[in-house]
């Protein structure tokens, strides 16, 4: 299998921001960790970032045949963002949503996911570990 995992807005600056709330592990950090983790699960990896909604549009429109899987941490986006969710019913890529904190223990504008209408499925709350785990939900999605 071939997945793209695709950071959104402020994910960049991950370990430093907000460590109270996201940790001090960076995204090169958990870039790290995706890629061990792809290797043992014998999948290729594409690990990107884009503080631009457009940009992170056209990664999901490249990944439309050519990825089998997709891991959106889409940060504020989530909530605001009806192009990436029509971008992700274009793509026709099964994604997972995922967020490190558990936006649902926090503010109630962080409740609302325009991503989850159409995702596989949602992680969020277990930190950098929610992206190995999403991994796993993801290959065992595509092997069924
Ligand atoms: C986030 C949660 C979002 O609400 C927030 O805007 C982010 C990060 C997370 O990973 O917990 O930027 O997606």
């Amino acid at each position: 299998h071939s997945l793209l995992i695709l950071n959104g807005p402020n994910l960049n600056l991950l370990g430093l921001r907000q460590p109270e709330v996201y940790g001090r592990t960076t995204l090169a950090d958990v870039e790290a960790m995706c890629h061990a983790h792809a290797e043992t699960l014998g999948v290729a990896l594409d690990f990107a970032q884009s503080n631009h909604e457009g940009a992170m549009i056209d990664a999901i429109h490249a990944a439309r045949g050519t990825k089998d899987g997709i891991i959106l941490n889409a940060g504020a986006y989530t909530h605001t963002s009806v192009a990436l969710m029509d971008a992700i019913s274009s793509a026709e890529v099964p994604t997972i949503e995922l967020h490190l904190s558990n936006v649902h223990a926090r503010e109630e504008f962080r409740h609302v996911s325009y991503i989850a209408k159409v995702a596989l499925g949602v992680i969020c709350g277990f930190g950098p570990r929610g992206y190995t785990l999403a991994m796993d939900a993801l290959v065992s999605h595509l092997d069924r």
